[in-house]
């Protein structure tokens, strides 16, 4: 049968039925296509994760995101503490006062949404954020990814790091089980005026997994860069710092903090500009592992982030945002957008990479 067709009735099929756990194995099988993908050492079940943020902070999000078909997910960033509960970076521990959906001008149907809000990382203090981390824990399984995610004591250059919020936090986590770290250098630190000249940044990426990995040996860890005002030079040397510091790969990038806006802006511009810096960065150093993120919305993105020479992408905003055009699939959020970015029979990633294959046949 014509694949094409083939990928139709698996479409149609899905439709109405759960994804199963062993979604890649069916596809490799009747489709031949191969859709496992990695997270540094970790394997995954496919590409698709769910990134850090508001979709991530309760066990009843986690088991949804697994059971809709997603490989994994980050949590909702936790703001580190010492043994004492020293929390230097507590202001970012904060709650919104407004959410809102925005679109890009050229998203007429509104079906691209973007989160506009002035909320900061996890509100919870370490300990009620230890007994969430611990009862998501127990769903990580051998295709199924959770990463955590950290952000400790950002210094001035005439500071010293506080060493022991990062390590302290770090080892409750990886105790837990946690191998995985991300570290959120959140878009609202934009707004720190006296700490974001490039020297303490860059002295920022490269010390921080070095403290980290005093915590704990055997993790992996991964910085998200920031998209700064400072031109794509400074973009890599954020990377390059990063893996000075022996980070095991970066997530590019963090949405871009706009004083108009008052908050951080996602959409088009953001995954136009970390495709470009993908782009570089692996010409460059073509081991580093990437995770992408910003802008996701249908197969085809997914499609150049992996081209660009990401490994995952993580999406947030189509699972938050308002669509104004009703999803195809029945089911909650998580299911509707993993089946549309998989599924979709135009512009699902199973359709994009069924069309590259034909290309490469073909020429
Ligand atoms: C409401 C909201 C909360 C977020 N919280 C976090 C967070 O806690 N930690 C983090 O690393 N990124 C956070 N992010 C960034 C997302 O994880 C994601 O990388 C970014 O929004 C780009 O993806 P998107 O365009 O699909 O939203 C947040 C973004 C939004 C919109």
């Amino acid at each position: 049968m014509n694949d094409f067709r083939h990928l139709q009735e698996l479409s149609n099929y899905y439709l109405s039925k759960d994804i199963p756990e062993n979604l890649s194995d069916i596809i490799q099988k009747e489709l031949g296509l191969n859709i496992k993908a990695n997270y540094g050492d970790f394997v995954l079940r496919n590409c698709l994760l769910v990134a850090p943020g508001q979709m991530t902070t309760s066990f009843q999000q986690i088991q949804m995101i697994k059971k809709s078909g997603f490989a994994g997910c980050v949590l909702k960033s936790v703001i580190a503490e010492d043994s004492t509960g020293r929390c230097s970076m507590i202001k970012f521990r904060k709650k919104p006062t407004y959410v809102k959906t925005v679109y890009d001008s050229q998203d007429i149907e509104g079906i691209f949404p973007i989160i506009h809000w002035d909320g900061g990382l996890d509100i919870r203090n370490l300990d009620d954020y230890i007994k969430f981390a611990d009862s998501a824990v127990k769903l990580i399984s051998d295709n199924f990814l959770i990463a955590a995610s950290i952000l400790g004591h950002l210094p001035s250059m005439d500071e010293n790091f506080i060493e022991e919020e990062w390590i302290y936090t770090t080892q409750k986590l990886c105790n837990l089980g946690y191998k995985v770290f991300e570290v959120d250098f959140c878009p609202f630190l934009k707004e720190e005026d006296q700490l974001m000249n490039k020297k303490t940044i860059l002295r920022w990426y490269e010390y921080v997994p070095l403290i980290m990995r005093k915590a704990c040996k055997n993790i992996q860890i991964f910085p998200k860069i920031m998209n700064l005002d400072y031109g794509m030079d400074f973009q890599i040397k954020m990377i390059e710092a990063s893996i000075v510091g022996g980070a095991d790969g970066v997530i590019i990038g963090n949405r871009i903090y706009r004083k108009e806006y008052g908050c951080a802006h996602g959409g088009r511009s953001l995954r136009e500009r970390n495709l470009q810096q993908i782009k570089i960065i692996k010409d460059k150093h073509s081991e580093i592992h990437i995770s992408g993120t910003g802008g996701i919305y249908t197969g085809r993105h997914i499609m150049d982030y992996i081209k660009s020479g990401a490994e995952n992408i993580q999406v947030l905003s189509y699972l938050m945002g308002k669509v104004k055009k009703p999803f195809i699939k029945k089911g909650n959020r998580f299911q509707q957008v993993f089946y549309q970015l998989m599924f979709d029979i135009e512009d699902g990633f199973l359709a994009c990479l069924l069309k590259q294959r034909r290309y490469y046949e073909n020429s």
